[in-house]
C-alpha cells in the first residue's frame, strides 16, 4: 500500500500515520521528522534549512526531493509506506511521479483553520522519541514528560501562532492544489479530522479497508 497523507498543518497526518503504519505495517516518511532530525544532527545542510523550517516558509523542492528519493529507496518501503507532508507543491508530486512511484491513494485531511490554531498551540512533542501530544486532548500521564521514554516535552519552534499563520497561508498556496491534481487521477480519499483521534482513524481504516 503506497499512500499519501495530504492536509493542512495540524490537521492531524503524523497521528493519523502512527496508526495506519502499525495496522498496516509499512514505515511512516516523514519529510518534517526527516528535516528536523537533519537540523538537529547540526550539519551544514541542516542549519541552512533551519531558517525555512522556523518561519514556516516551504524548503526548496531539490532538497525535499533528494530526501524522499534516498529514502524510498531503502529496503523497508518496497512493500509500500506513508508520505507524510510530501508532495506539498505540484513540482513534487511530478517528481514523485518521475521515480516511477504509483501512489494507491492520497487520504485528505480536511479541518477549520480556528481548530487547527488550537490543535498546534496545545501540540507538546517529544524530542527524543517523536511521540506527539496535545495538552488538553492527549495530555501525558504527567503532563510535562513523554509516556514512552520519559523525556521533557517541548513546543515546536514553528507552532507559534504567527508562524501558525503563515504555514497555513503558504499551505493554501502552494499544497492545496494537489487535492484537485489526485483528484483528477481519481485517487483522493476525503477525511474529515473534525472528530476525535479515533473517529478520525476509524474513517481512515474503513476507506483503507475498502480499498484492499
Ligand atoms: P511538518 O512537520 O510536515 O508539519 P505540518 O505539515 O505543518 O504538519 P504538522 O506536523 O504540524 O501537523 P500534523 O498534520 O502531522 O498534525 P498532528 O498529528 O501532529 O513540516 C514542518 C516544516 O518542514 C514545513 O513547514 C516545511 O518548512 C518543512 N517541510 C516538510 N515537508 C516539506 C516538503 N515536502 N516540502 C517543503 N518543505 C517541507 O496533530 C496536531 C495536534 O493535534 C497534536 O497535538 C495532536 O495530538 C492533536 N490531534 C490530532 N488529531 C486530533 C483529533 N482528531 N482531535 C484532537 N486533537 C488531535
Amino acid at each position: 500500500m503506497k499512500l499519501i497523507l495530504l492536509g493542512p498543518p495540524g490537521s492531524g497526518k503524523g497521528t493519523q500515520a502512527a496508526f495506519i503504519r502499525d495496522r498496516f505495517q509499512i514505515p511512516v516518511i516523514s519529510t518534517g521528522d526527516i528535516i528536523r532530525a537533519q537540523l538537529k544532527s547540526g550539519s551544514e545542510e541542516g542549519l541552512k534549512l533551519k531558517s525555512y523550517i522556523d518561519q514556516g516558509e516551504l524548503v526548496p523542492d531539490d532538497l525535499v526531493i533528494r530526501i524522499v528519493e534516498d529514502r524510498l529507496a531503502q529496503p523497508d518501503c518496497q512493500n509500500g509506506f506513508i508520505l507524510d507532508g510530501f508532495p506539498r507543491t505540484v513540482a513534487q508530486a511530478q517528481a514523485l511521479e518521475a521515480m516511477g512511484t504509483k501512489v494507491d491513494a492520497v487520504i485528505d485531511i480536511a479541518l477549520p483553520d480556528e481548530i487547527i490554531v488550537d490543535r498546534l498551540s496545545g501540540r507538546r512533542v517529544c524530542p527524543s522519541c517523536g511521540a506527539s501530544y496535545h495538552t488538553t486532548v492527549i495530555p501525558s500521564a504527567n503532563g510535562t514528560h513523554c509516556d514512552r521514554c520519559g523525556s521533557e516535552l517541548v513546543q515546536r519552534n514553528d507552532d507559534t501562532p504567527a508562524v501558525i499563520r503563515n504555514r497555513l497561508a503558504v499551505y493554501g498556496e502552494s499544497t492545496a492544489p494537489l487535492t484537485a491534481y489526485y483528484r483528477a487521477e481519481g485517487k483522493v480519499i476525503p477525511i474529515s479530522s473534525e472528530g476525535s483521534v479515533e473517529d478520525v482513524k476509524a474513517a481512515i481504516f474503513g476507506a483503507l479497508e475498502a480499498l484492499q
